[in-house]
């Protein structure tokens, strides 16, 4: 199965994925409210079967998007092709894509069996012609032994789970899932997710799927689409985006990040860069191919990759570093540490490797390899940022 390939605005995908066409594709999707462009100019090609992600603060464009494909928003501009066919005027029913919002949307009065029969209602379906395939959904979402209940009766996971099912019954070519977990507590939502994945294995049917939750998108997606005030900022795999943000924005959204706004001195080759901040020297790899010496640029490293000891480590990349503040998490330590000349630094430990017992103004070496270090484009200022929370 072709899971892997997003392309966004490329002219080769057609003809080197004609074997495998794309089940949608937005191409030069606008949507303008008056002066206000709520998506600005999107195209993605999402694969069959694929899982995607569209992940973006409140206000990006994502429920937009996702309603444009839906059928109940109609774009401004831009054109949503099913299977290489142009839909953008065919009614939402007609669409045969199952939707699954925040808020459940179940009707009070019917049981969880009438619920989920419901599509199948409205296509002309009698009940006990439809009886095998509403019961065969419930059992998919492990909720058989709750068919008579009202949605009153049921918890809000279980809710969910019938959402679900009603979404699937009639065997949608698409599901689209607008922020499904949100309204529920935080274990109850790993749970879940586990249970949508799996699903979406069994099923093989294509999930698009809506977030804010970064580690939503992270743990559940195959692709993942980062929005930004309508636009596409970057899109990928989860692992590529969190280890190669290509922005500010990105390395930010997708977890944490420390920035260091360094000069760059010289490119050793394409393997390695030197950059400095005041008189201090760092190593990088690879060296960016953007960037020549002299120029500023802006470097994202994660909290996870500095390394603490109480030596002084034999690496160029170090610094000693006094801790200003640190929390507790069970499985690790976050730290924020001063470390001239590079400032306030957020540091992740996983706890049982730690080595020390954290204490304010306590003193460290902190060091990093030269792979850390990635250099961002600067997107969103790296001086206006908050401080990263957890800390
Ligand atoms: N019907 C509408 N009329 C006017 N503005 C809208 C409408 N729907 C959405 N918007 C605006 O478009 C932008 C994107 O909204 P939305 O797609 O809901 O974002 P998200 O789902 O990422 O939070 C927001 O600024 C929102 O206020
Ligand atoms: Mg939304």
């Amino acid at each position: 199965m072709e899971r892997n390939v997003i392309r966004s605005g490329s002219k080769l995908a057609p003809s080197s994925f004609s074997a495998a066409p794309h089940a949608l594709s937005l191409k030069g999707i606008v949507k303008r409210y008056g002066d206000l462009a709520a998506v600005d100019g999107v195209s993605l090609d999402i694969p069959r079967g694929s899982f995607l992600t569209l992940l973006g603060p409140s206000g990006s464009g994502k429920t937009t998007i996702l309603m444009s494909i839906a059928g109940f928003v109609r774009p401004t501009e831009g054109d949503i092709l099913l299977d290489g066919a142009r839909i953008n005027d065919l009614p939402p029913e007609k669409r045969n894509f199952g939707m699954v919002f925040q808020g459940y949307a179940l009707f009070p009065h019917m049981t969880v069996a009438e619920n989920v029969w419901f599509p199948l209602r409205v296509r002309g379906q009698s009940f006990p012609e439809s009886e095998r395939a509403v019961m065969d959904v419930l059992q998919l979402v492990q909720l058989d032994h709750l068919k008579d209940r009202l949605p009153s009766e049921l918890s809000g996971g279980q809710q969910q789970r019938v959402a679900l099912a009603r979404a699937l019954v009639f065997k949608p070519d698409l599901l689209l899932l607008d922020e499904p977990l949100s309204a529920l507590d935080k274990k109850l939502r790993a749970d879940l997710q586990w249970e949508l994945k799996d699903l979406h294995e069994k099923l093989g049917t294509t999930f698009i799927y809506v977030t804010h939750d970064q580690e939503e998108a992270l743990s559940m997606s195959d692709e993942i689409v980062i929005l930004r005030d309508g636009k596409i900022e970057q899109m990928g795999k989860p692992g590529d985006l969190y280890e190669k943000p290509a922005t500010s924005f990105v390395a930010d959204f997708l977890g944490k990040s420390n920035f260091i706004r360094a000069r760059l001195i010289a490119s050793t080759g394409p393997d390695q860069a030197t950059y400095a901040v005041g008189e201090q020297e760092f190593n990088l790899r690879p060296a960016p191919a953007t960037v020549g010496p002299g120029e500023t640029v802006a470097i994202a490293l994660r909290p996870e990759k500095i390394d603490i000891s109480v030596t002084e480590p034999e690496t160029t990349n170090r610094l000693k570093a006094t801790i200003r503040q640190f929390n507790y998490h069970g499985t690790s330590f976050h730290l924020r540490v001063s470390a001239a000349p590079l400032g306030d630094l957020f540091v992740t430990v996983q706890a049982w490797r730690c080595g020390i017992t954290p204490s304010i103004n306590g003193e460290l070496w902190i060091s990093w390899e030269p792979e850390a270090g990635v250099v961002v484009r600067e997107t969103v200022a790296i001086d206006d940022r908050p401080s990263p929370d957890g800390v």
